[in-house]
């Protein structure tokens, strides 16, 4: 494995690696994915080894402009609204696969859907058109730990499982992307990110499901734990007890502060690094977090703290 700069040089590196059905890590606006062919079952078979991911849980495919989702998947009504609205960037839309699509059964676990993106990073972008392929790409860490937002995040859990990580420094939004599903009647939210579900509803003029509601279709990967650092971690804490960390929201004092000026866009982007930092040093035996409100993107914030939590 070998971590080299996003840039010319890199990216040809990088397609080269691909075509050939090897895997690389790439930055993203949310997180760094872990690449591989998606037409190329092989390869695609290499990301759920590296990875220790269930193959039940199906993949991301990161296409380079909307105009390629409809080689790929049946597009629904709502389609193209979202995809003008909020393409490229963090939302990841499920929709029918296309029946004679080029993309492996893999990718999506032997379901009828498909899940596809167009990431807002340049690097990822001129990785898509370099390699001219759709690339499969789940988060590049190993099954149940924390997103890397960092390639030195990248190197540390996947270690020699990946070929080469293409490194552009940290993650601009630093959560996941959010999920969401039209594939059927009611769309709905199977995993929240930055673009909130009210965004989405304003955007289409309808209803939108949300990650908890009851009735809602649940993406695989979502029943899964995750986001788990070692150490135990306590949410909604006002303090830190003995021996903890504490990691704050706000002015008031803390180990580290996830926004001093209590912004939740950079508290998501300091999320995972932080969680990573503080697992790591051996000084704590457990994490308290501050609350963080749950509005905007401090929804999709709560959702990874709740799962690391449990
Ligand atoms: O921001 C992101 O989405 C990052 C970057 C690399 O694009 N990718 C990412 O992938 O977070 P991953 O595999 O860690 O999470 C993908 C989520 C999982 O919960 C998976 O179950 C769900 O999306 N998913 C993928 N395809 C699906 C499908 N066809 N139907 C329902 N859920 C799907
Ligand atoms: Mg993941």
């Amino acid at each position: 494995m070998s971590v080299v700069p996003a840039d010319a040089e890199g990216i040809a590196r990088a397609a080269r690696i691909l075509r050939d059905g090897g895997l690389v890590a790439f930055p993203t606006e949310t997180v760094y994915g872990l690449g591989a062919d998606a037409t190329n079952g092989k390869a695609v078979a290499r990301i759920f080894e590296a990875k220790g991911r269930p193959s039940f849980n199906p993949l991301i495919v990161h296409i380079p402009d909307a105009a390629a989702a409809a080689d790929f998947a049946v597009v629904p009504d709502h389609f193209a609204a979202l995809a003008k609205a909020f393409w490229p960037g963090p939302l990841t839309l499920v929709m029918g696969r296309k029946p004679a699509s080029a993309v492996s059964d893999l990718v999506s676990a032997g379901g009828a859907t498909l899940a596809l993106r167009v990431p807002d990073a340049p690097a990822a972008i001129a990785l898509l058109r370099a390699t001219a392929r759709p690339l499969a790409a789940p988060s590049a860490n190993r099954s149940g730990s924390i997103s890397p937002t960092r390639a030195e995040h990248v190197a540390a859990s996947l270690q020699d499982r990946v070929d080469l990580i293409l490194d552009a420094g940290p993650c601009r939004v630093g959560l996941e992307s959010t999920v969401l599903d039209i594939s059927g009647a009611t769309p709905a939210i199977l995993r929240p990110g930055s673009v909130t579900r009210e965004q989405i509803a304003a955007v289409i003029g309808a209803v939108v499901a949300g990650a908890d509601d009851p009735n809602a279709p649940k993406s695989p990967g979502t029943q899964l734990s995750h986001y788990a650092p070692s150490l135990p971690l306590r949410i909604n804490a006002s303090e830190a007890r003995a021996g903890e960390a504490f990691l704050g929201f706000g002015p008031d004092s803390a180990t580290l502060s996830l926004s001093a000026t209590g912004d939740l866009r950079e508290a998501a982007a300091n999320l995972f690094a932080m969680l990573r930092a503080l697992d790591d040093t051996q000084r704590f035996t457990g994490i308290a977090v501050a609350p963080i409100p749950d509005r905007d993107v401090g929804v999709a914030i709560n959702d990874r703290l709740r799962r690391a939590a449990r």
